[in-house]
């Protein structure tokens, strides 16, 4: 079978060795707009372009005669790639345009949610260009608010009162500043655990991968600017140390009446679904849906997959979820980004990356890397991620730290994440958080 691969993190690093460790007979496809050499060395192609060019992407796949795709990143789907390989004949892991606004719409998704009376909400208003007083009326009213521009930012252009703010004013300011290119949408500032839940959808029904959660701080302690994801744990079975069964039912539950919405409207959403929470004192809240697995997220996810993911994207895409068996190893996984140095201000790029020596248990992702005259080089994003996999989290963060003395380079990496401190940390303020 021959299957094409959009994109080229370590998001979709994951997703290539999930795709090699098929039973299937497969051919694997990659379309990535710079060569990750992790990626190049499983496929028996690289088409190196820009990852929107639904176009030149479509004929490849035809010429290439791609029956399965899989879409690692947003921008394609914001792109309708789906639905323009779908008219080609070629079935697609990843929702068609309609269904994938869930991400790049975050207007659009919270009015969706209030409409079909989806918990999970914070309280929110949408705001047009003309409704400048009524935005900063509502920010007064709300008073601890998160003010997001409506469209796709890269998850750069959410502002959280006590970060990016230290008054309404400030709010207000920044406010005016998304309405001269966006609508805006403010929120209340949710309080709590952020966590990461990801199920595979068929557009009917959901199945769930264990929940993760990311680092979002460049550095140690939370401290430092918003980045991609620095890195991320989940562990041994389903839920995380400072959560519950309950918590996760409810969460689970939000995912599957968004579906079902979805679907009562028309719209068949095929794929994988991604839910961030903010697990609060009232449970959980959503902080967004995106419409792929996320990057750190899928490198936790993918290695403890048990069930085939061929034969996963062939339920999905048949609308028969239901009758397949996805199941997760119980194991607990740390991810960690080696990113550059200054990363992501002001980030050292084209500088060597070198692995001297063997990784021992833990896997390698590329990511945002080049490769020329059999070196690899670093660019302006995240550069390479080391998972660890054992029975629990610090054994799993044992192996990762001991595999970063392998990777020389003008690198940086967060050290704390999956530690006993920082797990002990999460589980106390989430019990402060709940008033115990
Ligand atoms: P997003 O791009 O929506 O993922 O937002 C980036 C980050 O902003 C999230 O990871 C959260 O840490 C934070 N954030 C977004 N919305 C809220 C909210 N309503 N309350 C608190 N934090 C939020
Ligand atoms: N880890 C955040 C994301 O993939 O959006």
């Amino acid at each position: 079978m021959n299957v094409l691969l959009i994109g080229g993190g370590g998001r979709e690093h994951a997703i290539a060795e999930a795709i090699k460790r098929s039973r299937h007979d497969v051919k694997l496809y990659t379309a990535m707009s710079k060569r990750n050499p992790g990626i190049a060395r499983l496929s028996e192609d690289v088409l190196l372009m820009k990852e929107t060019e639904v176009e030149r992407i479509k004929d490849y796949a035809l010429e290439k005669g791609i029956e399965l795709c899989f879409i690692g990143p947003e921008a394609p789907l914001a792109a309708g790639m789906t639905d323009q390989l779908e008219a080609g004949g070629v079935r697609v892991f990843g929702p068609t345009l309609d269904a994938a606004r869930i991400e790049f719409d975050k207007a659009w998704t919270r009015n969706f949610m209030q409409e079909h009376k989806i918990k999970g909400n914070p309280h929110f208003k949408v705001f047009d260009r003309s409704q400048l007083r009524e935005a900063h009326e509502f920010i007064d009213l709300l008073g601890d608010v998160v003010v997001k521009p409506a469209g796709l930012t890269g998850g750069k252009g959410v502002r959280v009162m006590g970060d990016h703010f230290r008054t309404l004013d400030d709010a207000k300011e920044y406010t005016d500043l998304v309405l001269e290119k966006d609508d805006v949408v403010i929120e209340e500032r949710l309080v709590g655990e952020e966590f990461t839940l990801q199920a595979f959808s068929d557009g009917t029904h959901l199945s769930f991968a264990p929940a993760v959660q990311d680092h979002k701080r460049a550095y140690d302690g939370d401290r430092g600017p918003n980045t991609g994801g620095m890195g991320s744990y989940s562990d041994a079975g389903e839920t995380l140390p400072f959560m519950n069964y309950y918590d996760l039912d409810a969460a689970r539950e939000i995912m599957q009446e968004t579906i079902d919405a979805l679907k009562a409207d028309g719209i068949i959403y095929k794929g994988l679904l991604y839910g961030q929470f903010m697990l609060t004192r009232e449970g959980p809240k959503v902080i967004e849906f995106n419409a792929r697995f996320g990057d750190p997220e899928a490198m936790n996810t993918l290695p403890l997959l048990n069930t085939d993911i061929i034969d996963i994207a062939e339920h999905v895409t048949t609308g028969k979820l239901n009758e397949l068996d996805v199941s997760f190893k119980e194991r607990a996984s740390v991810c960690k980004y080696l990113v550059p140095e200054g990363y992501p201000e002001d980030p050292v790029t084209d500088t060597e990356i070198r692995i001297t020596e063997p990784l021992g248990d833990a896997l390698l992702f590329y990511s945002s890397v080049y490769e020329k005259d059999g070196k690899v080089y670093t660019t302006s994003s995240r550069a390479i991620a080391l998972v660890g996999i054992a029975e629990n989290i610090i054994e799993a963060e044992a192996i990762v730290e001991e595999a970063m003395h392998a990777i020389k380079g003008s690198l940086h990496a967060r050290h704390d994440i999956g530690t006993e401190q920082l797990l002990q940390q999460r589980i106390d303020h989430m019990n402060q958080v709940r008033g115990r």
